[in-house]
């Protein structure tokens, strides 16, 4: 079981978060149908969207076309800013062979005050077929899915400092494919603003379900979440111990959109004590593998070399990221189909 998290923003969606936790991702015979976070699926359907995921990957670096979303409406709402996810959604939702529809957040009526549950049912009316949101309030899409029509999915890219799912299971299909052992034997280290991240919050949720036991966050004490230890990880506010004999080292962003107040006393002493280095790297297992989810700060959080290193496997989560949006969009849209017959 793992512990709510508090949401960031005071709004109205922060009251119904609690309630909405709950809001049915998988069908009464256990099929997806809306993907909202990593939390409340078990180790089974998170195998099958990598497995799923890993089938459209060709052994060419290539990425096979479908006609799962055949003739299915796709509107993508990103209340956020993003170019990742954004980008391979919409390549994924192509290449599964759907109508796409970027809203354009900035010139819509929710600028002129329209709630969310209002724009939501207009482009309902537009005959949607799935929503893939990004909103900076954390809960935003459990509310949102508890507000659809029933055949309509939502996808979770990405709410608040909650939770990332599709971020989160392209890194477990990245660690499936690069490191050299099975989950349940990786020792993986998250590096960075543990505090803010939805990255991290996912990352954790997905790794301990699928059977990693030697998890560990490594931060200081000021990028961390009170309470962190409840995880079920160690816990290390030094680098060079949190790092050692890893297989897997995930390179996080500094969130300074979400931080107030500096919690740093500068940016270069930061990469002093906690940047990934090549020399740092030696302290890693010889084979370990090396993350970010991007947007990369170098010289911050990561040294060039490294992000450019034999070790990093940055740009393949990229395009892995493709793979498994393809695969939660095909399962969600297969389990909405199996709720209308
Ligand atoms: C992350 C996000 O937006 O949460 N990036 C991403 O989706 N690729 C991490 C970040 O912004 O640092």
């Amino acid at each position: 079981m793992h512990p709510t998290h508090a949401p960031n923003t005071p709004s109205d969606l922060t009251a119904k978060l609690h309630r909405s936790q709950s809001a049915p991702q998988l069908t009464p015979d256990g099929k997806l149908c809306h993907f909202l976070s990593v939390e409340g699926l078990n180790k089974d359907i998170l195998t099958q969207i990598i497995h799923k995921a890993g089938g459209y990957l060709l052994p060419n670096g290539q990425i096979q076309n479908s006609t799962e979303l055949d003739g299915c409406t796709v509107m993508n709402l990103f209340f956020e800013n993003s170019t990742r996810t954004r980008t391979t959604f919409e390549v994924a939702e192509k290449r599964l062979g759907a109508n796409v529809l970027n809203l354009d957040i900035a010139k819509s009526s929710t600028s002129k005050g329209e709630s969310l549950a209002d724009t939501l049912w207009n482009l309902q009316a537009m005959t949607a077929d799935m929503f893939v949101v990004r909103h900076y309030s954390s809960g935003a899409m459990h509310f949102m899915a508890q507000k659809v029509c029933p055949s309509v999915a939502v996808i979770n890219a990405g709410d608040g400092q909650h939770a990332h799912p599709t971020q989160a299971m392209l890194d477990m299909l990245t660690i499936h494919r690069e490191a050299k052992k099975p989950f349940d034997e990786l020792k993986v280290a998250i590096i960075g603003d543990v505090k803010h991240s939805r990255v991290a919050r996912s990352d954790i949720c997905a790794l301990q379900t699928l059977g990693v036991k030697d998890l560990r966050v490594v931060a200081p004490k000021t990028l961390l979440p009170k309470g962190i230890e409840r995880y079920g990880v160690s816990v290390f506010n030094d680098m060079d111990k949190g790092i050692a004999g890893v297989d897997v080292l995930i390179g996080l962003r500094i969130q300074n959109e979400r931080i107030g107040s500096p919690l740093l006393p500068s940016t270069a002493e930061y990469f002093k004590m906690y940047g990934i280095t090549d020399k740092r790297l030696k302290l890693a297992d010889k084979d370990a593998i090396v993350m970010h989810p991007g947007p990369m700060n170098r010289g911050v959080e990561i040294a060039s070399d490294v992000a450019d290193g034999e070790q990093s496997v940055i740009l393949k989560q990229v395009n892995n990221g493709i793979a498994v949006r393809m695969a939660v969009m095909a399962m969600a849209m297969e389990g909405q189909r199996s709720l209308r017959n």
